[in-house]
């Protein structure tokens, strides 16, 4: 059964767009299952880079079908000037499939995640700002807008109403913020009801025929496992599931046609926003990593923590989404090291622990425990199969491979779509 989930490994900012648009050629549909604009998927192909924050990755493909799920939190300004700037690229975008059943993240939502944000001073999560929270806030408060209401005026308009009393409250008693007025928002939502008509589908449906006509379906995970509101490091976490299970809610599919879970490993760590990160690096390693890395935010430009690689995390990924696969990104990055720390447990309170511990105050109490790998200075760009890699990259790849659990089947040598040494094929 030709269905694979593609999804980050650890904070995001793997390498998922890179992954994605690498297997677009031979897939069919390419899914977002969850997230919204927060997301920020960097695609190189040959001196183009493009920066996709809402539609698939697979947009790049000719051949394939993008489809945002009923799992994704849609901001249709976004959308709309995300299509304009690829239309204008010359990159043909008329496929797109949206489920009806998205939500639509509101102007009142962006507003109401930057209010919330200000109020918890430093305690705030460092959202991106996009309105993501409040939207599937309002989706788990059944207060939420989805794409299909904007073609009942009287729908929408009530459910407007509802999802603005009890917020018109808050945003001026407590927050002191300006009432948001019905009428506009109606207005302004209806405007884009005609330009996303042609997109709108039952891709439920969609899928699950495609799937019946055994072709090949690519889900393609927002974000990343650690910032999955369940099974990451709550509350410093985004508000969907970017897990593999979210691939079955947030697009319709059943777990029995999920055939692979691919996991995207970078060969170190990196984070945006806040929260706990053990390995995270105050030094100038972590200034180099950052800098040969570029590690820089695609979606709001903030610089990203970096550390090196956590092989806890790793093992914790491949059991939460039981991955079958992991595809090992930017390993080029770590060229240049003598050694090479990699945190292989964590000492909490005199305690070794091999296992991400559940309880959050272990987590944040996590000092990493590392083993020196040696490193390589050969410049590694060019190698197309394992055997072109130095012996010691070739071993520090081995090394990751057995501490994490599942087998590396493709590994990044460079942000372009050539610079991968596939070792298993994924399809
Ligand atoms: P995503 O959110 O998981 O899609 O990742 P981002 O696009 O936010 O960040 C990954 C960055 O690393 C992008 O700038 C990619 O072009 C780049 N990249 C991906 N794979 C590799 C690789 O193997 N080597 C190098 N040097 N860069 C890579
Ligand atoms: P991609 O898909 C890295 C982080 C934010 C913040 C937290 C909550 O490019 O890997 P949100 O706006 O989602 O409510 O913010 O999650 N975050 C990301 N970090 N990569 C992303 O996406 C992220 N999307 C959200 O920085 O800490
Ligand atoms: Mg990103």
């Amino acid at each position: 059964m030709p269905a694979l989930v593609l999804l980050g490994a650890q904070w995001g900012d793997e390498g998922k767009g890179k992954a994605t648009d690498l297997l677009g050629g031979s897939v069919d549909y390419v899914v977002r299952y969850q997230g919204g604009n927060n997301a920020g998927h960097t695609v190189v192909v040959g001196d183009q880079k493009y920066a996709l924050h809402l539609l698939p990755s697979g947009i790049l493909s000719p051949g394939c079908t993008p489809v945002i799920g009923n799992g994704v939190v849609v901001d249709p300004s976004v959308l709309f000037s995300e299509l304009n700037g690829l239309n204008d690229r010359g990159v043909d975008t008329s496929k797109l499939l949206i489920s009806g059943n998205a939500h639509i993240i509101t102007p009142y939502n962006v507003t109401v995640d930057k209010v919330t944000e200000r109020f918890l001073g430093k305690r705030k999560i460092g959202t991106t700002g996009r309105g993501i929270g409040p939207t599937y806030a309002d989706k788990i408060n059944r207060v939420g807008i989805r794409i299909q209401d904007l073609y009942d005026e009287s729908i929408l308009t009530q459910k407007v109403e509802a999802a603005l009393d009890g917020k018109n409250q808050l945003l001026t008693k407590v927050f002191n913020r300006r009432a948001i007025e019905v009428g506009q928002v109606v207005e302004e939502l209806l405007g884009y009801a005609d330009r996303l008509r042609p997109y709108v589908a039952d891709t439920v449906l969609v899928l699950n025929q495609a799937l019946e006509q055994d072709k090949v379906v690519l889900f393609e995970g927002g974000q990343g496992t650690l910032l999955d509101i369940d099974h990451g490091t709550y509350p410093f976490v985004t508000s969907s599931n970017p897990t593999a299970g979210g691939a079955c809610t947030g697009a319709g599919v059943g777990p029995t046609k999920i055939s692979r879970v691919i996991g995207i490993l970078k060969a170190y760590t990196t984070r945006v926003g806040s929260g706990p990160f053990p390995t995270e690096l105050f030094d100038e390693d972590g200034d180099a990593l950052r800098r040969i890395g570029g590690e820089r935010g695609v979606t709001t430009g903030r610089d990203r923590r970096c550390g090196w690689f956590d092989a806890v995390i790793a093992r914790y990924a491949t059991r939460v989404n039981g991955l079958t696969d992991f595809f090992l990104t930017k390993l080029d990055v770590l060229t240049g090291w003598e050694q090479i720390p990699v945190c292989v447990a964590y000492e909490i309170d005199g305690r070794r622990v091999e296992d991400l511990p559940y309880s959050q105050t272990d987590f944040h109490h996590a000092k990493p425990v590392y083993e020196y790998l040696p490193g390589w200075s050969e410049d590694i760009t060019k190698a197309k199969s394992f055997s072109d890699l130095p012996k010691n990259a070739q071993d520090y790849v081995k090394a990751l491979e057995e501490m994490s659990g599942a087998p590396i089947s493709a590994i990044g040598v460079g942000p372009g779509r050539d610079e991968t040494i596939e070792i298993n094929s994924f399809l």
